[in-house]
């Protein structure tokens, strides 16, 4: 008899499983790496899923290279590729929604209302179409991978959550689908979000304990960008909660939220005090 509640096999093999809105790029590609290693059955899914964006949003021109997003899979050894239409995902009548409380409305959250109840939603419905063993994320959406862990809990769901390192790009920038929306100027200009996050993780290593310091200092670094048109936040959070944190005497998380122009970055970074 097999004793496990966690570990979903499936005639002995174990399913591996990277949900993507495609436009595939390096970040993407090493989680597809990792399910590819860890697991018998590789399944990668593209599906752009409108309920996550704003009517406001681009998902209109949400990047695609379905050629380029198949080569790359294929040369990566994945298994099955899973395109599911829009209409079977969402068929007439479709009336549920999966909000995970608390943890949505904060950061993202609250410039983006309803974004994480369309990531849950539909993040668990793929989890129970393709019933993998594990599922795998990236830490560059930190927010996202917190909620998904929180609902897998909470709905019993029988898979374990992987959420793997964010890859940059050279000079550092969080690798986006969203990058190739900037242009040259804002693309240089967008390397203050890095530098923000990077030399005030310096200054909780060196021991700085007031998070309203760290928070002054992130915001000033983005602001003397003219091509910043806007911090949504920046600053130091509980890993945990995603609450603001006043003392930093364990683990934080330093996130921001920028925009250039229309387009929207994030990036974040885990860093313990001194
Ligand atoms: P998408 O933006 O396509 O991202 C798919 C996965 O790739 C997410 O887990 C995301 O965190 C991860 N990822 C993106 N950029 C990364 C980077 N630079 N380094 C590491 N991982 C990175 O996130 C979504 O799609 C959607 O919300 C989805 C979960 C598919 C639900 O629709």
């Amino acid at each position: 008899m097999q004793n496990s509640s966690k570990v979903n096999l499936q005639g002995g093999k174990t399913i591996g499983f990277v949900p993507t809105m495609g436009a595939l790029h390096r970040g993407h590609m090493s989680l597809v790496r990792a399910c590819r290693e860890e697991n018998d059955v590789a399944v990668v899914s593209i599906f752009v899923n409108p309920t996550q964006f704003d009517p406001s949003e681009d998902l209109d021109k949400y990047p695609s290279d379905l050629d380029g997003d198949m080569t790359k899979l294929e040369e990566a050894g994945v298994d099955t590729l899973f395109m599911p239409e829009e209409a079977s995902v969402y068929p007439e009548g479709f009336q549920t929604s999966i909000e995970v409380k608390g943890l949505s409305e904060k950061l993202c959250g609250a410039f983006r209302p309803g974004h994480f109840d369309g990531v849950a939603t539909v993040v668990a419905k793929l989890l129970n179409m393709v019933y993998p063993t594990r599922a795998y994320f990236g830490a560059k959406d930190y927010q996202q991978s917190l909620i998904i862990r929180r609902l897998a809990v909470d709905l019993d769901m029988p898979v374990e959550i992987a959420v793997l390192p964010t890859v940059r790009e050279e000079d550092c920038l969080a690798m986006s689908s969203r990058n190739a929306y900037l242009s040259a100027d804002e693309r240089r200009a967008a390397q203050a979000i890095y530098r923000a996050l990077a030399n005030a993780a310096d200054r909780v290593k060196e021991g700085k304990r007031d998070a309203a310091e760290i928070n002054a200092f992130m915001r000033e670094t983005l602001q003397k960008e003219p091509l910043i048109t806007e911090v949504q936040y920046a600053g130091v959070y509980d890993p945990n909660t995603l609450d603001d944190v006043a003392d930093i005497k364990s683990e934080v998380l330093l996130a921001v939220a920028a925009k250039l122009g229309d387009t929207r970055l994030i990036d974040n970074m885990l860093v313990k005090g001194a």
